[in-house]
C-alpha cells in the first residue's frame, strides 16, 4: 500500500506526474482486467505451499518464478522503491510490507502475501490472508475483520459514490469490532504506474473527498490490529509492525468503477461463488 504522503514532504524528484486521477478506456481496462487475474492466480497457486516449515523466502522464490515463467509478467514489488523481493510477507504483528527472509512458518501463524503484477505495462495487486496449520480463534478472527471491512466498502462503489463514504464504512465496522485502522497506509489509484492518484484512506467521513466516476482504478486494502491502531518501521525501512505487537490482518484487492457499479479485477475463482 502507499504511505500517505503530504504533498509538503514528498520530494520533488519523486512527484513524477502531476496529482491527477486517470480515467481508463476501455483498451486500458482490458490490460488491467488481464493484470489482475494474472496477480489474482499467483494467489490462488501459493495457497498450498503455504504450511508449517516453509520459510518465506522459498514462498517468494515461487511467486516470483511462477510470475515470470508461467504468466510471462513481471513482479512489480522487485527494485520497486529500493525492495529486495518479489512479494510481501507480512507475518502476525507485521502490518505490511515485509520482506521474504529464512523465517520460517509456524502452526497458528497467519500471513499476508501481497501480489503485484506487471503485464502489457498494466499493475494488478491484491493480498489475502492464510492461516499456517491449524488456525487460532484470533488469527481468524482479525483475518476475518479485515476482509468484511474491504468488501463492505467494495460493495459500495459506484459512480456518484465518494472515498470518505469508503473510509467510513471501514472504519465504522472495524471499530465497532473493537479493533483498530492503521492510517499511515491507504489504498491507491494503479494502472501504468503502481501508485497513482487518489490515496484511499481506510478511514473518513462520509460525503467527503474524491467523487467515483466510471474508468477510475484503486485499490481497498485495509489493515486491522486487534490492539492500538498505531505502526512502526523496522530498521530494514520496510516491515512495518504494530508498536503493540497485536496481530494485524490485511486483504486488498484492485476495482474498476463501472457505469453502474464495480468490477473486481483481482477476484480469484473461489471468491465467484461466495465474495
Ligand atoms: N503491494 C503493496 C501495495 O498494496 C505495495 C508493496 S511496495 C513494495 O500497495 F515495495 F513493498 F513491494
Ligand atoms: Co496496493
Ligand atoms: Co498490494
Amino acid at each position: 500500500m502507499r504511505q500517505l504522503e503530504t504533498v509538503l514532504e514528498l520530494p520533488i524528484e519523486v512527484n513524477i506526474s502531476p496529482m491527477s486521477v486517470t480515467i481508463k478506456t476501455e483498451q486500458e481496462i482490458e490490460k488491467m482486467r488481464t493484470a489482475g487475474k494474472l496477480a489474482a492466480q499467483v494467489l490462488s497457486m501459493i495457497e498450498s505451499h503455504v504450511r508449517p516449515g516453509i520459510t518465506t523466502n522459498e514462498l517468494n522464490d515461487i511467486c516470483h518464478d511462477y510470475i515470470v515463467d508461467e504468466l510471462n509478467a513481471i513482479p512489480a514489488p522487485l527494485n520497486y522503491r529500493g525492495f529486495p523481493k518479489s512479494i510481501c510477507t507480512s507475518l502476525n504483528y507485521q502490518v505490511c510490507h515485509g520482506i521474504p527472509s529464512e523465517k520460517i512458518l509456524k502452526n497458528g501463524d497467519i500471513i499476508n502475501i501481497d501480489i503485484t503484477v506487471i503485464k502489457e505495462g498494466y499493475h494488478g495487486d491484491t493480498s489475502k490472508m492464510f492461516m499456517v496449520g491449524k488456525p487460532t480463534i484470533q488469527g481468524q478472527r482479525v483475518a476475518q475483520i479485515s476482509h468484511t471491512a474491504m468488501w463492505k466498502a467494495i460493495e459500495m462503489v459506484k459512480p456518484g459514490v465518494q472515498l470518505g463514504d469508503l473510509g467510513h464504512i471501514i472504519q465504522q465496522y472495524v471499530e465497532a469490532q473493537n479493533c483498530s485502522v492503521v492510517r499511515e497506509y491507504c489504498g491507491h489509484g494503479i494502472g501504468k504506474e503502481f501508485h497513482e492518484e487518489p490515496q484511499v484512506l481506510h478511514y473518513g467521513k462520509p460525503a467527503t473527498g474524491l467523487t467515483l466516476e466510471a474508468g477510475m482504478t484503486f485499490t481497498i486494502e485495509p489493515m486491522v490490529n486487534v490492539g492500538k491502531r498505531h505502526v512502526k518501521l523496522l530498521k530494514d525501512d520496510w516491515t512495518v509492525v504494530t508498536k503493540d505487537h497485536s496481530l494485524s490482518a490485511q486483504w486488498e484487492h484492485t476495482i474498476l468503477v463501472t457505469e453502474t457499479g464495480y468490477e473486481v479485477l483481482t477476484l480469484r475463482e473461489e471468491e465467484i461463488q461466495t465474495p
